[in-house]
Formats: C-alpha cells, structure tokens, sequence
C-alpha cells in the first residue's frame, strides 16, 4: 500500500513589513521567511474515499469543519483526481492560531502528499492562494522572500546556520483582527537583502528590520511582551521578535547547545508557554 508523509515546519517571519492594502482589504506584506525543523507532519495512504484523522498535541484545536485546511487542501486535489482516496493523518504539534504558518503548513504538505500519491500536479497558484496567503511559501518550506499578500516568492540561498527557540504563551491570536488592528506602518519593505555569511551577521541585519504585527498583536495579547522580554536574556540570544501575526515569538541563536538550553529554562520557568528549539532553513 503506497503510504507517503510530509513534514510541515513551522513558518518563521524573521521579517514582516506591511507595505501597503489592497482594494479587497488584504495587506501587502514584504517578508523574509525562514522554515524550522520544529513542525507538524501529514501522511496520507491509499483508502476507498477521503478520510481525515488527527493525532499530537494540539490534536483537539483542530476543525473539523469547513477551516480544516488539510481538508480543504484534499478536497482542491481531490477535484483534479476524481476516483482517488486517502486515508490522511495529520499529527499536530504546533499550536494552532500562533503565527508560525501551521494551517498553512499543513495544507501545503497536504497537496504535496496527495499530488506524489495520486500522480496528479498541484492546483494553479490562485487556487493555492485560496487556502491562505502563506500557502505558496509554505509549498517551498525554505529562506524565501515573500511579497504582495504572499503570493510573489523569491527562494533564497540557503541561511548560515542559525536556531530559533519558539516560545507561544498559549494564547490564540486571530490574524484578521490583528491585521485591522494595525494603525502605523511606514510602507517601507526591506530593500535589496544581502548575502549573509554568519547567523550574528543575519541577526545583525534583521534587527534593522521589523514585524510591523507585533505592536498590534501586542495590543490584542499583553502576553506578548513578558516572552519577549524573557528571549532577550537568555545566553546568546541575538534577537527575538514577533513572527506573523502572533503571538509565537522566536528568539535567534548562533549555537544549538544556546538554542537548546534557551528552550529548556524558558519551558521550566514557564510550564504554560510552549518551548521549543529548532534549526532554520
Ligand atoms: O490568508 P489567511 O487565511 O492567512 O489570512 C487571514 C486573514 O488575515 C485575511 O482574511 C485577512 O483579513 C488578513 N490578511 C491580510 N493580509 C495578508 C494576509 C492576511 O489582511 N497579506
């Protein structure tokens, strides 16, 4: 039985500056976008008709309704493969709601499997888009720059090695309030981007650089502030910001021993935030 599994990383806006609006009211973003190897993962197998089952630890978060997006994911596929089924298992360990691309994730590792395992290609990039603006950058799931609403992606060279600790404070933000909640930006992207050959030299480069969600999420979630204040101090932290529309925030490390360390005394210290220490890609 053909049986195939994807990862779905974690999606990390190392930058996000919102450029502009459209007519429609979505926002024009320019961001940098780097993938950890903290994730979620899909597999999907051969089966009768379409079937959807959810394990992990944000398994009971999941919709399983219409904003599924794993299932709205099957069901774009499903239409170019009208006679095909699978069994799809979707093993959730990101939480849901927190700006680190996990629906969208998972939705882009959901085409993926489904396209290897029905021979079938992936929808056109305006169905894809359907799914959520972050649906394209997370189908490439490595250090891309991402602009318009999300839909113009320019892959990038791979990162120096660098590590993010992920901390979520366990608070949902809902990215549409966020979004209308956003009163300055400065329309200014990011300009040409550099060739950056260290992660101090990224991180360095990065801190000219800004998420312009973050003081809105910020008004949303006060939490926010109390774990980036806690990133900050921990040894070899060399930035931490806000990534998406929040509220998980990541902090940057050279070294993974630092990384690791850095999840483990945030996770002790607070045992209601979510801790976790991965590599960026
Ligand atoms: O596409 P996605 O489902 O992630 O977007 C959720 C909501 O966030 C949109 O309905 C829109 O209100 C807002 N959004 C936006 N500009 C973007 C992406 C999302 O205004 N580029």
């Amino acid at each position: 039985m053909a049986r195939i599994e994807r990862r779905a990383p974690a999606k990390i806006n190392l930058t996000l500056h919102v450029t502009g609006r459209r007519d429609d009211g979505y926002h024009l973003l320019d961001s940098l976008v780097a993938f950890c190897s903290v994730g979620d993962r899909v597999e999907v197998s051969d089966a009768p008709g379409l079937s959807f089952a959810v394990r992990g630890a944000f398994a009971g978060a999941v919709p399983s309704g219409g904003d599924n997006l794993v299932l709205r994911a099957a069901e774009l596929m499903a239409a170019r493969a009208p006679m095909a089924g699978a069994a799809i298992t979707l093993t959730k360990d990101l939480p849901p709601a927190s700006g680190i691309g996990g629906g969208s994730s998972d939705a882009a590792a959901t085409l993926s499997a489904l396209s290897a395992l029905w021979s079938v290609p992936l929808p056109g990039p305006d169905e894809i888009l359907t799914l959520g603006a972050d649906v394209p950058a997370c189908l490439e799931a490595r250090a891309l720059r991402m602009r318009g609403i999300g839909e113009e992606i320019e892959t990038l060279p791979p990162l120096p090695e660098i590590h993010a600790v992920l901390v979520n404070p366990g608070c949902a933000v809902s990215t549409p309030e966020v979004f209308r909640a956003l009163e300055n930006r400065d329309n200014a992207g990011m300009g040409a981007l550099p060739a950056w050959t260290s992660a101090e030299e990224l991180a360095d480069w990065l801190s000219d650089g800004r998420n312009d969600l973050e003081a809105p999420a910020l008004s949303l979630a006060p939490e926010i502030r109390e774990v980036l204040a806690a990133l900050t101090v921990q040894r070899g932290c060399l930035l931490a910001r806000m990534s998406g529309s929040g509220a998980t925030c990541f902090g940057l490390f050279a070294g993974q021993e630092d990384a690791d360390a850095a999840a483990t005394s945030l996770g002790a210290a607070h045992p209601e935030w979510w801790c976790r220490a991965g590599r960026l890609t």
